[in-house]
């Protein structure tokens, strides 16, 4: 009998149909995500599942459901996998590198300019019937062009917002991250390496692009926030609590820095309340990645590393392909 898999959220049906030629799919067509205890309870049996970013997968899931052997994501980031015990327990996790660089970097620019340019504040007041007459400072912002984007977390989106910046833009481009890029592939995108407190201080524009990981949690707090200039601006599209928003909310509030654009947040869907009362900050409901195209190419990547996985082929992103090697 064919090995059963999940598709654990939503999908593009072609993706269920893909599977279907290979496994008995139940795929969830829920809006809700499934609870955890949905999840295990849905997971019996399964040998498969395929994830979003949002699904939890621990070492109590994997516990409860002693068929899984492939957690395959369509996200890229994967901090809601324990890794390390799907590992332990010779379970294969893929995400889904490379597919999403382009879009999440034009949203991240797109975040990052809307966020300088009081885009949104400014849609809100006209639509509140408050646009009576012109004034010489009326929503003025700070330039994106020749300004210094600061970059934190120089991956592939990283060096995709940089080369953005850098070519598109003529800004000044420093980063800092966990390890320093080959110079050819700093000069390959115009962007000159420093250490976090002087991007900081530095920064016109921060645009946040790390893992979330332990190391990373509130790497962004009151004192980091402090090392700003009062007229930057501060992006996140990484993950929520890589940023302590109730410090950003603080900081925004008193004009510490000039505006933030916030596509994630800790906590979410849930939005730390001051968040939504400070007016110089712009909120969407994390779609860094969310261009239709991308979206299926995410979807697909997915299912082609489930397909392999579960038919003893090598999944093309995964990201720990020792647990098919043979046991020793
Ligand atoms: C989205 O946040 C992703 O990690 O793909
Ligand atoms: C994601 O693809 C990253 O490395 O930034």
């Amino acid at each position: 009998t064919r090995p059963r898999v999940l598709v654990a959220r939503r999908l593009f049906p072609e993706i269920t149909e893909r599977l279907s030629a290979h496994f008995e799919v139940d795929a969830y067509a829920g809006v809700a995500p499934l609870s955890p205890s949905e999840l295990v309870a849905r997971l019996q049996g399964c040998a498969g599942v395929l994830v979003t970013g949002t699904e939890r997968i621990d070492a109590a899931l994997l516990e409860a459901c002693p068929a899984l052997r492939a957690v395959c994501s369509m996200a890229v980031g994967y901090n809601n996998i324990d890794v390390a015990a799907c590992t332990a327990r010779r379970v294969l996790v893929s995400n889904a590198p490379g597919v999403l660089t382009e879009t999440t970097a034009d949203f991240g620019f797109a975040l990052m300019m809307a966020t300088a340019r009081r885009i949104s504040e400014s849609e809100h007041w006209l639509r509140a019937g408050q646009w009576k007459q012109w004034s010489y400072d009326l929503f003025a912002g700070s330039d994106v062009h020749g300004a210094t984007l600061g970059i934190l977390g120089m991956g592939r989106i990283g060096q995709a917002i940089a080369r953005r910046g850098a070519l598109g833009f003529g800004m000044s481009v420093a980063y800092h991250n966990r390890s320093r890029l080959p110079p050819a592939d700093e000069a390959a995108v115009s962007a000159r390496y420093v250490d976090l407190p002087e991007l900081l201080r530095i920064a016109d524009h921060l645009v946040i692009v790390v893992p979330y990981t332990p190391q990373t949690h509130h790497l962004i707090g009151a004192a980091e926030l402090a090392l700003m200039k009062p007229t930057a601006t501060l992006t996140n599209i990484a993950r929520g609590g890589v940023v302590d928003d109730r410090a950003l909310a603080e900081a925004l509030k008193l004009r510490r820095i000039a505006a933030a654009g916030l596509d994630v947040f800790e906590g979410e869907p849930q939005v730390h309340p001051d968040l939504l009362t400070v007016p110089n900050v712009v909120l969407t409901p994390h779609i860094a990645s969310a261009s239709l195209p991308t979206r299926r190419a995410m979807a697909e990547l997915a299912a082609t590393n489930l397909v392999a996985a579960l038919t003893g082929a090598q999944p093309p992103t995964a990201l720990n392909p020792e647990v098919l090697a043979p046991a020793a």
